[in-house]
Order: structure tokens, then sequence, then C-alpha cells
């Protein structure tokens, strides 16, 4: 475990206890990355599983973080704008 930089409150609060209490172990233990680093990514805006592979190549071994790393994309993204049709709207 190492020490875990500064995160701000709004991006911790998104997060579940458990997750705010582990940030420095490793979520990706295939590539020894920490929690924290995969969470600084998403909040820099990693919002997506290849975005985060290519920003901290969590993901990248056999992939077996893959669920967790989404559900952290979908707990520190806002949601994006659903048109009524129910498909997401593209940014602009
Ligand atoms: S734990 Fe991340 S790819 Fe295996």
């Amino acid at each position: 475990m190492c020490d875990v930089p500064f995160v701000e409150k709004k991006y911790l609060d998104k997060l579940p206890d458990f997750h705010r209490d582990s940030l420095g172990k490793n979520l990706c233990v295939c590539n020894e990355i920490p929690k924290f680093i995969i969470v600084d990514a998403i909040i820099a805006g990693a919002t997506t599983l290849e975005d985060v592979r290519k920003q901290t190549y969590a993901t990248d071994g056999n992939g077996c973080c893959r669920l967790q790393v989404e559900r952290l994309i979908d707990y520190l993204c806002e949601p994006k704008p659903v048109k009524p049709n129910g498909l997401e709207e593209e940014k602009i």
C-alpha cells in the first residue's frame, strides 16, 4: 500500500465507504495499479475502460479488474443526458 494523494471531497463523497477506505490498495493486481491512480485518471477525464487502460494500464493484464473499474467510472462520472427515446445524447 502506498500513500494516497489528496482527492477532493466532492469526488470521495461519490464513492462507497469500501472504496474510500482502500484508495491506496491495488485495484489492478495484475499491473499493481493503486485505486487512487485509477480514481485520479477518471476525475481527470478518463470516462471509458479504454481511456483508463491507456492512462493507467489498469485492466491491461487478464482483465479481471474491468468490472471494478467500470463501477468506479459509474460512481465518479456524471450520468450522460438521455433523450426521451432512451438514447444517450452525444456531447457537442
Ligand atoms: S487485476 Fe487488472 S487486469 Fe488483472
